[in-house]
C-alpha cells in the first residue's frame, strides 16, 4: 500500500485524506500542529469504512517521524488571511509554516514527490522546492485542477450535460490573473465555443477567476475545501498509478512557453516520477502575453517573499528594486485578453 502524508489537518488536508480513503489508493498520515485535531478527523475517516466500503489506515499524529517514506507529502499547512491583516503578513507566515513544515517533512521522506496547496499557491511551491533542494519535477503546485473544474462545472451547468463530459484548462497562477483557455474547453471534444453563447461564456470565464472569492463570500469564515481536496487526490492518483494525466499544475518551466524561474500553471503530464512532462500547446498572442502578466506577478511575489524571509541578505531597497522590475514586466506586456481579464482576489 502506498502512503502519503499529509501536513495541516485543516478542512482541505482532511477532506483530500478522506477522497484518498475512498479511493482506497494509500494510507494517509495526517500530520497538525494540533494532534488532537490529527487523530480525531483520522478517527473520523477510519469510521467512514464499513459505510462508504473502504478500509484504508488513516492516523494522525503531531510527530513528523509517522510520516516516514511516504511516497507524497501533501502541504496545507498555513493560515487563511485575516482581518487587519495585509498581504504581506499573509506571506511571511505561510512561508515560515510552509517552510518548516516542507523541512521537516522532506528529512523523513527525501524520495517522495511533493504537492502544495497552501496559499499564496505559486510562491509557497517555489518556496518548497527551494528549501527542500528537490528536483523542481518533484514539487508541484495544485490549483490548475481545481480553478479548471470550477469552469467545467459551470459549462456543464449551463449546458445540463455531465460534467463527466466536460473538459477545460486554466493555466497561469492561482489568482487574479489565471488565464482560463475558453478555445480548448470542449464537450467529449465538441468545441465549447460552439456551444455556449460568448457573453455567457466570458461571464463563466469571469466567475472562475473568482471562483475562490465566491464561496469566501458565502462561508465568511473559511474558503473552498471539497473541491480542492479532490483536486489534490487527482493529483496523488496520477502520481502513484503512473496515470500520466494531462492536468495543469503549478510546475517550473526551463524555457516552455517562454518561462524559466517561476512556479506557474501549466498543461503536464503527472505520473510516477511527479511532473513527467511540460506539455506545449499553441496560445494565441493574447494567451502568451497574459500568461507572460501572470508568471511575472508571481516572480514578484517571489521576491517580495525573499526579502521577507531574508531580510539581512537582501536589503528592503534591494528587493523593492527587484519586485518593481518584475512588476514592470508585468505593465509593459501586453495586457491580457478581455475575455481572461479580471481583478479582485482568487482566494
Ligand atoms: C480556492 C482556494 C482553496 O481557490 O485557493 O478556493
Amino acid at each position: 500500500m502506498y502512503k502519503v502524508s499529509i501536513i495541516g489537518a485543516g478542512n482541505v488536508g482532511a477532506s483530500a485524506a478522506a477522497d484518498l480513503a475512498v479511493s482506497q489508493l494509500a494510507n494517509v498520515v495526517l500530520i497538525d500542529i494540533n494532534g488532537g485535531v490529527a487523530k480525531g478527523k483520522a478517527l473520523d475517516i477510519v469510521q467512514t469504512g464499513p459505510i462508504l466500503g473502504h478500509g484504508a489506515l488513516i492516523t494522525g499524529s503531531v510527530d513528523y517521524s509517522a510520516t516516514a517514506n511516504s511516497d507524497v507529502i501533501v502541504i496545507t499547512a498555513g493560515i487563511a488571511r485575516k482581518k487587519d491583516m495585509s498581504r504581506d503578513d499573509l506571506l511571511k507566515i505561510n512561508a515560515g509554516i510552509v517552510s518548516a513544515a516542507a523541512l521537516e517533512a522532506v528529512k523523513y521522506s527525501p524520495n517522495a514527490i511533493f504537492i502544495v496547496v497552501t496559499n499564496p499557491l505559486d510562491v509557497m511551491t517555489s518556496l518548497v522546492q527551494q528549501v527542500t533542494g528537490l528536483p523542481s519535477t518533484r514539487v508541484i503546485g495544485m490549483a490548475g485542477v481545481l480553478d479548471s473544474a470550477r469552469l467545467e462545472s459551470f459549462i456543464a451547468e449551463y449546458l445540463q450535460v455531465s460534467p463527466l463530459d466536460v473538459r477545460a484548462m486554466v493555466l497561469g497562477g492561482h489568482g487574479d490573473l489565471m488565464v482560463p483557455l475558453p478555445r480548448h474547453a470542449s464537450v467529449k471534444g465538441v468545441p465549447v465555443c460552439d456551444l455556449v453563447p460568448a457573453e455567457i461564456l466570458d461571464a463563466m470565464l469571469k466567475r472562475t477567476v473568482h471562483g475562490g472569492a465566491e464561496i469566501v463570500g458565502h462561508l465568511v469564515t473559511g474558503s473552498a475545501y471539497y473541491a480542492p481536496g479532490a483536486s489534490v487526490a487527482v493529483m496523488v492518483k496520477s502520481i502513484l498509478l503512473d496515470e500520466r494525466r494531462l492536468l495543469p499544475c503549478s510546475v517550473m518551466p526551463h524555457g516552455e512557453y517562454g518561462l524559466t524561474d517561476v512556479y506557474v500553471g501549466l498543461p503536464c503530464i503527472i505520473g510516477r516520477n511527479g511532473l513527467e512532462k511540460i506539455v506545449p500547446i499553441t496560445l494565441t498572442e493574447e494567451e502568451q502575453a497574459a500568461l507572460v502578466i501572470s508568471a511575472n506577478s508571481i516572480k514578484a511575489s517571489i521576491a517580495l517573499t525573499d526579502s521577507l524571509l531574508h531580510p539581512v541578505e537582501i536589503t528592503e531597497t534591494e528587493a523593492e528594486e527587484k519586485a518593481a522590475e518584475a512588476e514592470e514586466d508585468t505593465t509593459t506586456a501586453k495586457p491580457p485578453a478581455p475575455t481572461s481579464a479580471n481583478t479582485g482576489d482568487a482566494k
